[in-house]
């Protein structure tokens, strides 16, 4: 049956990392190997250079560019395989957060000099929230590292997951001489080069003295000893695990080098998850099941600024999604069609008859949708597990140009719902404060709001830290709290009572004296935790 091979073919991930690891180069060597590209430097363009912190046209290119590289879909080894983009820049953190939403497993960049940076944790945090397969990339192999058992260990003390080796690197920086396959047992030879996609690979049992010959007898020796110890501390891989998302196996390699990356994707084919089953607010959706349904997890702003028609990047779910056919839109109950829905291809982007499960599709949207919105054949049913996270920074909107009031509440409404940043209601007044993961977010929207919506504004800070949504089982108690914490108290866009708090003391202070009353991270509780 066509439906059911179209989504056994389907692969669909993102690639996470801290700024700098080589995300972006891993990513140009994977469509390489896919055909998609020809040439190496074409991804390389879908970056904010940290320098540019305030430099609008570069926000501006990124906003462009980003909305062709958003999905980057190639085939290799008979799976198409759709690569989600994340912004590597750590003030769109949230956006990051969201595509992982929407991916069935991710692929973990680490730069083998620096280990587990900050960036990493905090990514990887939102993957264990999820139980997301995760496959580790060491990388700059090519560079002197930290010892590979040294890495390993890291990586399980931080990010709280097992790891397994599955190739294993001979040497690392000027010395470094390639990566033996523990399970293939074959060795790898290093060459520099970057743009090979023939790797030089010899069949070698570690026993056989071929191994000495060609990397030497004491390298030999080294990688013998390496491999024994591996075999001794970290179990067999196990597929299962990894695919609940307990095990993480690892690999070794110079994405700028094409090296080591080849057993990185055939692995990933082999072992990563088919699209995988989704939670609603009524039931398990499988993705094998007849009728359609899938969920908005971004909408991006359309580069033009005179028009505000967005695109909203809508992952399949269930079900095989047609062009021209009506939907349940489920939070406004209507029905809608999409005559130009489109998929994209490295840089280039493509109407679309149709698309299956693990497949985005972008569609045209003029102001309709939020992130987190459902589309169905007819079933009343919301996807979760979409949550917002708290941000870091609050800072209150100060209207600069009072003939302009309503475009500016228009504009900061819409853009909210867009994701740049969140939305928070504080009484008395209405006041609007907005939060974010960066600093970089507020010029953006700033910027945004002057030349899409011909409304200027300014931004006042508040002292807060985080954002802690609230619930309890007494309602007395909740309402006695929010009107006790009156200063400290705001809604967020769907009216759920959140605390702002100026530092984690205060708190924990809060939580330790208000036992009843429940602390969350993120505004989905069900699946966060709290
Ligand atoms: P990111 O998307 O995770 O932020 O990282 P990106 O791929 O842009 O890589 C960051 C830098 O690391 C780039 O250098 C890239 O060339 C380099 N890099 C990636 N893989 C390797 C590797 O295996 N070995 C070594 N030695 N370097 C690697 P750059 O100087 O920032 O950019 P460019 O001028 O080289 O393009």
């Amino acid at each position: 049956m066509e439906f059911q091979k179209e989504l056994e073919k389907r692969r669909t991930f993102a690639i996470i990392s801290h700024p700098d690891a080589g995300k972006t180069t891993l990513t140009e060597k994977l469509l390489l190997f896919g055909g998609a590209i020809q040439i190496a430097g074409a991804v390389k363009s879908n970056k904010i250079k940290k320098t540019a912190t305030s430099d609008f046209m570069e926000i501006e290119k990124q906003r462009g560019i980003s909305v062709a590289t958003s999905v980057m879909t190639f085939e290799y080894s008979g799976k198409k395989i759709n690569i989600l983009d994340t912004p590597g820049h750590k003030d769109f953190a949230e956006d990051t957060y969201r595509t992982l939403t929407a991916v069935d497993s991710v692929i973990l960049v680490i730069d083998c000099v620096k280990g587990v940076e900050e960036q990493t944790e905090r990514l990887m945090e939102v993957c264990r929230m999820r139980d997301t397969p995760v496959i580790v990339f060491i990388n700059k192999l090519d560079r002197e590292g930290q010892d590979p058992f040294d890495l390993l260990d890291e990586l399980e003390q931080k990010l709280s997951i097992r790891v397994r080796p599955v190739t294993w690197p001979v040497n690392m920086g000027s010395d470094f001489k390639g990566v033996y396959h523990l399970l293939e047992h074959q060795m790898n030879f290093f060459k520099v080069n970057k743009t090979r996609i023939e790797d030089d690979v010899v069949k070698l049992s570690l026993d056989s003295p071929e191994l000495d010959k060609s990397v030497g007898a004491k390298d030999a020796k080294q990688l013998r000893d390496d491999i024994e110890l591996i075999n001794g501390v970290y179990d067999e891989f196990n597929e299962e695990n990894y695919l609940k998302g307990e095990v993480a196996p690892v690999f070794f390699g110079s994405a700028v080098n094409n090296f080591g990356i080849k057993e990185l994707l055939d692995s990933f084919c082999e072992i990563s998850p088919l699209p995988i089953s989704r939670e609603t607010n009524v039931r398990r959706v499988f993705p094998d099941e007849k009728k359609f349904s899938g969920f908005v997890f971004k909408i991006h702003a359309n580069i033009d600024p005179r028009h505000r028609d967005r695109i909203a990047f809508l992952r399949i779910c269930s079900g095989k999604f047609e062009r021209g056919k009506f939907y349940k839109h489920v939070r406004s109950g209507k029905d809608v069609r999409f005559s130009n829905p489109y998929m994209f291809m490295a840089d280039s982007k493509n109407v679309v008859d149709e698309g299956f499960p693990g497949d985005v599709v972008g569609l045209y949207d003029t102001g309709n949708f939020k992130i987190g919105d459902t589309l169905t054949e007819g079933e009343i049913m919301q996807f979760t597990g979409i949550p917002s996270f708290s941000p870091e920074l609050f800072r209150e909107v100060i209207n600069t140009d009072p003939l302009k009031t309503k475009q500016l509440e228009k504009g900061v409404e819409q853009l909210s719902e867009e994701g740049v940043a969140q939305l928070f209601t504080m009484q008395p007044g209405n006041r609007k404060i907005i939060g974010t993961v960066g600093e970089l977010q507020f010029e953006v929207i700033q910027h945004r709001l002057l030349n899409e919506y011909g409304a200027s504004c300014r931004f006042e800070g508040r002292p807060f830290s985080k954002a802690c949504w609230l619930t309890s089982k007494d309602q007395a108690k909740l309402d006695e709290f929010i009107r006790l914490k009156g200063h400290f108290i705001a809604y967020d866009k769907d009216k759920n009572p959140v605390f702002l708090a100026e530092t984690d003391w205060i708190l924990r202070m809060n939580k330790e004296n208000n036992p009843d009353i429940e602390f969350h991270t993120t505004s989905e509780f069900k699946v966060a935790g709290s």
